[in-house]
């Protein structure tokens, strides 16, 4: 009895341990991109684009940076942002059309969010009586052009529910009925704000919106008013926001700028370049070298403006190419665009196909900006509680892993698989303790 109770509590451990092993890739350690086993905020992928074609386990997640240095001036953290977030892959047109619009991204807000996107810019039209998500065809938005969200619905080939084309083509035919376009993707805003009381989202509108209070009433209409940021608290002469703290609890925690300057008195939704200077964005600003504002925005230098925003995406979205424009080179502009600004990091930084990466891609762009901003570190996974800025802990450089934890067949040669470096998992010492340890105790 006594014997046997033992054993139950050691298989269970064991297993335990194991189970945490088995799906604990980490980052550029070599994975199967058949069934993601990398650790959570990563994906299995690789970047032909840049001579990588060896499955790699890539991030997908920064760190979301309140959790690490708290309470700071919002202006004084950089957030990952989407172009087009709610132009996807796989996505159809709402109106049952086959959609020319380009995608720009892979997955749904929701998940976006999820993955810790804080900032998402959104293509606004006046469309079929209500407010559309759309891409620009002469600034109209088309049939052909209009997205709609739908969560789930097209992933037929790689979806075993949508395994038979028919119930796959029954559900489109479902959404495509209830769809109610722009407010469906904020309707998913306002679930994910709610869930998370103290995180902050930034919504960027390219405005094409002309009915009269039309902003409004879909803002309204998704119960998204109750977390606006009011414009008249923004800094107008270059002033600290308001804390991160103090924006949760005053729950307000919903940023939203518009490109149309009209509706910031007719409607009070921010004009974005009074409070934002902004990079140019396309291929003009993918320039190495030079990082100038777009047209509609002051000059990046502009010290009198509070926020910082660095584009970086081609004019014409490229999921192949995008692995390699989300890694170095973002990271290069960066640095470019921080001596623009003023020697400012960028508080929003912004990409399409964001998930793609040649290993820690715009999240490590992130955590750079990030830490640069909040600790004076090179990373925000190196600040330290509660030390004085400047202040880092920079993990030591740790000799690769003995030979028998690499796979049969490859050299002694260590092989460089991880972009950072990353000491031997604790796990595995904990396990051999813990079954010599029962094994005695048995
Ligand atoms: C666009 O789609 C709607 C149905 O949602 C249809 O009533 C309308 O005629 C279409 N317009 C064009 C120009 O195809
Ligand atoms: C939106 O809601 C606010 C507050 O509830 C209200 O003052 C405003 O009139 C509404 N706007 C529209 C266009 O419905
Ligand atoms: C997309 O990028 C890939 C890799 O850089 C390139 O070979 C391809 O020509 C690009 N496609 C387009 C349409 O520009
Ligand atoms: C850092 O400071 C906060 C507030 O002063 C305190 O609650 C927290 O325990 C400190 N953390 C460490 C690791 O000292
Ligand atoms: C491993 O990769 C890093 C980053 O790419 C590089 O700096 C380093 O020199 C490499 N180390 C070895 C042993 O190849």
């Amino acid at each position: 009895m006594q014997g046997l109770k033992f054993f139950n509590i050691k298989l269970v451990l064991i297993t335990g341990f194991l189970v945490g092993f088995c799906s604990c890739l980490k980052i550029g350690e070599t994975c199967s991109s058949s069934n993601n086993n990398c650790d959570a905020g990563l994906i299995c992928g690789t970047c032909p684009a840049n001579d990588n074609t060896r499955p790699r386990c890539t991030r997908i997640q920064p760190i979301i940076p309140t959790t690490k240095v708290k309470g700071l001036p919002f202006n004084k953290y950089s957030w990952l942002t989407t172009h087009n977030s709610f132009a996807r892959t796989g996505s159809n047109s709402g109106t049952g059309s086959i959609l020319l619009g380009q995608a720009n991204q892979e997955d749904s807000v929701t998940d976006q969010l999820n993955n810790g996107v804080r900032g998402l810019m959104l293509d606004m039209y006046d469309f079929n009586n209500d407010i559309w998500l759309c891409h620009s065809f002469n600034g109209q938005c088309l049939n052909v052009t209009a997205f709609v969200s739908m969560a789930k619905t097209l992933n037929c080939i790689s979806d075993l529910q949508c395994f038979f084309l028919i119930p796959c083509i029954f559900i489109f035919e479902v959404q495509i009925n209830s769809q109610e376009p722009a407010s469906n993707v904020l309707k998913e805003i306002q679930v994910f704000l709610e869930k998370n009381p103290s995180e902050i989202v930034t919504i960027f509108i390219e405005d094409y919106v002309t009915s009269p209070q039309g902003l409004s009433k879909v803002f309204n209409a998704s119960g998204l008013n109750k977390y606006w940021f009011p414009v008249a608290e923004m800094p107008k002469a270059g002033e600290d926001w308001p804390t991160v703290d103090d924006m949760v609890q005053k729950n307000q925690r919903l940023v939203v700028f518009t490109s149309k300057s009209s509706k910031e008195a007719s409607e009070g939704i921010a004009y974005e370049w009074k409070y934002v200077v902004e990079s140019q964005y396309g291929n003009e600003g993918m320039i190495a070298g030079s990082c100038p504002n777009r047209a509609e925005s002051s000059p990046m230098s502009t010290s009198s403006i509070s926020l910082v925003l660095q584009n970086y995406f081609t004019t014409n979205p490229n999921v192949t190419q995008a692995c390699v424009d989300n890694s170095a080179q973002l990271i290069s502009m960066m640095k470019t665009c921080h001596e623009a600004a003023g020697k400012r990091w960028p508080n929003f930084i912004a990409v399409d196909f964001y998930r793609r990466s040649d290993g820690g891609g715009a999240s490590e762009a992130v955590d750079e900006a990030n830490g640069h901003l909040t600790c004076g570190c090179d990373s925000i996974a190196y600040c330290k509680a509660n030390a004085t800025f400047g202040t880092c802990d920079v993990p030591a450089f740790s000799p690769p892993p003995p030979a028998r934890f690499l796979p049969t067949g490859t050299s002694s040669e260590p092989s460089n698989n991880s972009l950072i470096s990353k000491p031997l998992d604790p796990h595995w010492f904990l396990l051999i303790f813990l079954t010599v340890v029962l094994q005695l105790w048995h």
